[in-house]
């Protein structure tokens, strides 16, 4: 079945899977940024599986973990400990805001963890449930994280939707103050807003909501599943700011591509559920742990964070250009390794085609904005590559107008 060509993958994949991506190239084979096809065509891969990959395709130290865990035990439910587990949630707290975790498999189960884990806090502590989140905001796609998602284009078809999420403007402090009412349990942001377009929350807004959650004695959550794990060129994107929420989720690329998700709580929040409050036949699967702690290690080994600031400088100097260049290109947004060439027309479909026939693949984020996740160990190299393909494409689509 690995060699079925693009137009069979697709065929089947019409006839036999819900409708629910538009997928472009058939994916075989993985190793370091790059991915190949059935005919061995080769990407230069600036997806990494929408922020998943953060040390790129097949690591070996992560490949290794995998084999070796899958050999001795790949699941044996949380009627029991694994070691596994264990190590990972003590690295999560070691790493974290050093008190407990709860595992799962994805990015939107840890975020409805994550808002049982706030209502259950605020049942405890006069009767709180409402949770702030911000417009624009992308957290899942089940019943509650799509509730608590600021983009009706995610929302629609869903009512009724699920009762107790409220909405405010990311950067807009004074609308968070005026949403926030006695029913409030927990604030909820994003530091960089990803599928929302790439848009970085300002330092006065952060501290801000910190400051705010405090006086009104609620709590400030934040969703790292894309801006977390070194992808801002920080551990944890909150950690540009200098504030500390009372939990925050993580997935993406915490298991090195194996599904799994973290509700990463305080010390203060760690005691709020209890035997029977939550669960997850799955979560904290000794594989996707055993992978996880082989990424968290090689993230040490390896200065990966670190690299993920400096090349991220690199690349958005190199997108500068671009901006310059062409009056179609309005600005290059984010952090680190999570940036955003912003367009001023709705056209960043046709651009990623373009660059797709070049050879590199990114994704959008909304219709305007070409977003770049590439691997966090990139090189110099791989990212001259990215901006020469870019630079081609955009020539294409914006009529070599820049391409003096
Ligand atoms: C910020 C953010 N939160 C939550 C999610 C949902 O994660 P998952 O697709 O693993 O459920 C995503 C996925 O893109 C995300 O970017």
């Amino acid at each position: 079945m690995s060699n079925a060509t693009n137009d069979e993958t697709a065929a089947m994949c019409a006839d036999y899977q819900m409708d629910t991506y538009a997928r472009t190239a058939t994916i075989v084979k993985g190793k370091g940024s790059r991915v190949f096809t059935p005919t061995k065509q080769q990407y230069l891969d600036f997806t990494s599986g929408i922020s998943v990959l953060a040390l790129g395709h097949a690591h070996p130290a992560v490949v290794e973990a995998i084999k070796t865990q899958a050999e001795a035990l790949v699941h044996a439910s949380n009627l029991f400990y694994t070691p596994q587990v264990g190590l990972l949630a003590r690295k999560l707290s070691q790493v974290g805001l050093g008190g407990k975790c709860f595992l799962a498999n994805s990015g939107a189960e840890a975020n409805e963890a994550m808002f049982k884990l706030a209502r259950l806090w605020g049942s405890k502590n006069g009767g709180k449930y409402e949770i702030v989140a911000m417009r624009g905001s992308f957290h899942g796609r089940t019943l509650a994280t799509l509730s608590a998602t600021g983009q009706s284009k995610v929302q629609a078809g869903f009512d009724p939707l699920m009762p107790g999420f409220a909405f405010a403007t990311l950067n807009d402090l004074e609308s968070v103050r005026a949403a926030v009412t006695d029913a409030t349990a927990a604030v909820l942001i994003e530091c960089v807003q990803g599928e929302g377009g790439v848009i970085p929350a300002t330092d006065e807004f952060v501290k801000g909501v910190r400051a705010l959650c405090d006086e009104k004695g609620i709590l400030m959550l934040c969703d790292e599943i894309q801006c977390g794990m070194g992808r801002t060129g920080r551990m944890w994107a909150f950690q540009h700011y200098g504030v500390e929420p009372d939990a925050f989720t993580c997935a993406k690329a915490l298991g090195g591509g194996l599904p799994l998700g973290a509700l990463v709580a305080s010390k203060a929040l760690s005691g709020v559920f209890t035997v029977g409050s939550h669960g997850s036949t799955f979560g904290g699967n000794p594989v996707a742990c055993a992978a996880a702690l082989a990424v968290l290690k090689t993230f040490e080994d390896e200065n990966i964070v670190e690299n993920a600031a400096a090349r991220g400088e690199f690349f958005r100097k190199g997108l500068m250009q671009f901006v310059e260049q062409y009056d179609d290109v309005l600005e290059v947004r984010g952090k680190g390794l999570l940036l955003g060439l912003a367009l001023k027309e709705p056209r960043a479909g046709e651009l990623l085609d373009e660059m797709r026939l070049n050879g590199l693949l990114a994704c959008k984020a909304g219709d305007s904005v070409v977003r770049f996740l590439p691997p966090l160990n990139a090189t110099e190299k791989d990212i001259e590559e990215a901006l020469e393909y870019l630079g081609d494409a955009l020539a294409v689509v914006f009529g070599g107008e820049g391409a003096e």
